[in-house]
């Protein structure tokens, strides 16, 4: 086993952290406060490649690893969560899937766009009946020959109101049940495309989640990813890489927190000591440095193995299930070591509590990754995805 990052990934690495230091850190706090959009600094991360890591050169994306988009995740992650969770279903959900599954014209026509971030991508799969539950899609997409009329209401959308280009889960033939169900891209200024209010959310503050309705909205047929009837399996694919966005995701709050509580125990002096001298907060720090690790391994591991070809569902369910939970305990750790300081939105600990608890609810409960895990479990342990 080889736990080194190679060069090209330290590079990435740094580069990633130190955007997030130097462009993202100022004015954090007041975004995430007035829910203003980080529109300028999706557009710096666009400039940078951030938002087509994993799309191939010649479709104009950066055409790295899976690994180095998880270091990418993580570095952004410890500071800006609405950005963080844009550049997550971008590259995981919208461009992975569109690279992985449709057609040659479609990818000709949207990856440049989405890979230089000069269009943001959302996927619409939540519905106000279908969450936990996507099978019971209830957007209908009606073919119509040529093109297909959709009508419905998606609910829950990351990238929502500012998305360009939308992925749209929908149901065609609805006596076939899942296998009835067509994933379609859609341009969010088609006529009939209307969004609804900014959700008022507890973390992710800034990322414009809200929902998106369509009435009558017609679009071409050759939009449709992969065969007629694809598109649950096409949701269920992507969903798998996109769980490993999330955990980096996690991963990265979990750091972000554990650094600031480190930093701040060091300088903090109490009873005339610096308070990481006591061994109570010693012993804290200790267990957050050990959980944190423990979720690294598995992050990087399920990224490994989907570089490798290999099968990665269950690494995935496994590493956002655990790096999500860890990410609540550490953030709630570090807003203890920091006191009544880490109470107050100045310190950035507290943001980072309450961006940690949206990693256990989207891309997949918790509940829902423990499904995931023991489905795999009672196939003897390996899963092998759709197109393995
Ligand atoms: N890859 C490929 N195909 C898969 C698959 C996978 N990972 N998982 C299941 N399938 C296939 C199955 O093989 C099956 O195919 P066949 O009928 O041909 O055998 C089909 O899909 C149906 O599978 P299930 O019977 O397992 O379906 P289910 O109804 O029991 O549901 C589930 C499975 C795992 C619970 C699924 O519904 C699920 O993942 N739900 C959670 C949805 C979710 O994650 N939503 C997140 C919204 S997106 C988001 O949050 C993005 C954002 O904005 C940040």
């Amino acid at each position: 086993m080889n736990f080194l990052l190679s060069e090209e990934q330290l590079m990435i690495q740094k580069a990633a952290r130190d955007f997030a230091q130097n462009d993202l850190k100022p004015g954090v706090i007041e975004r995430d406060s007035k829910k203003i959009h980080p529109t300028e600094q999706l557009n710096q991360m666009g400039e940078m490649g951030f938002m087509g890591m994993l799309v191939k050169s010649e479709y104009g994306g950066s055409g790295m690893d899976t690994l180095s988009y998880v270091l990418a995740m993580e570095e952004l992650s410890k500071i800006d969560n609405s950005c963080s969770v844009a550049m997550s279903v971008q590259n995981s959900l919208v461009c992975s899937g569109i690279q992985k599954y449709a057609s040659e014209e479609l990818k000709k026509k949207y990856l440049p766009l989405l890979a230089s971030g000069q269009h943001i991508g959302a996927f619409l799969l939540s519905e106000p009946e279908a969450g936990s539950d996507a099978t019971s899609q209830r957007t209908t997409a009606v073919d119509m020959g040529d093109h297909y009329i959709i009508n419905g209401t998606k609910n829950w959308i990351t990238n929502g109101k500012y998305a360009k280009t939308y992925i749209v889960i929908a149901q065609t033939n609805p006596e076939k049940m899942h296998k009835g169900i067509n994933a379609i891209i859609v341009d969010a200024d088609s006529e009939g495309v209307t969004t609804g209010e900014l959700e008022d959310k507890l973390g992710i503050r800034s990322s414009d989640t809200c929902s998106v309705m369509f009435q009558d909205v017609k679009v071409p047929k050759s939009h449709r990813i992969g065969e007629d009837g694809f598109g649950f399996k096409f949701a269920m694919s992507v969903l798998d890489g996109g769980r490993i966005g999330i955990a980096a995701q996690a991963l990265g709050i979990a750091g972000g927190a554990y650094e600031l509580a480190e930093a701040y125990s060091q300088e903090r002096e109490a009873f005339g000591k610096p308070i990481m001298k006591h061994q109570a907060i010693a012993f804290k720090l200790a267990e957050m440095a050990t959980q944190i690790e423990a979720a690294k391994l598995m992050v990087y591991r399920a990224a490994w193995l989907k570089d490798q070809g290999m099968a990665y569902g269950q690494a995935a369910a496994m590493a956002k299930l655990y790096a999500s939970d860890i990410a609540q305990t550490v953030t709630n750790e570090a807003i203890q070591v920091h006191g009544g300081y880490g109470y107050v939105k100045e310190y950035h600990v507290e943001r980072l509590m309450r961006d940690a608890k949206i990693t256990q609810i989207y891309e997949g409960t918790s509940e829902i990754q423990k499904m995931v895990i023991s489905r795999t479990i009672s196939k003897g342990g390996l899963y092998i995805p759709v197109d393995a």
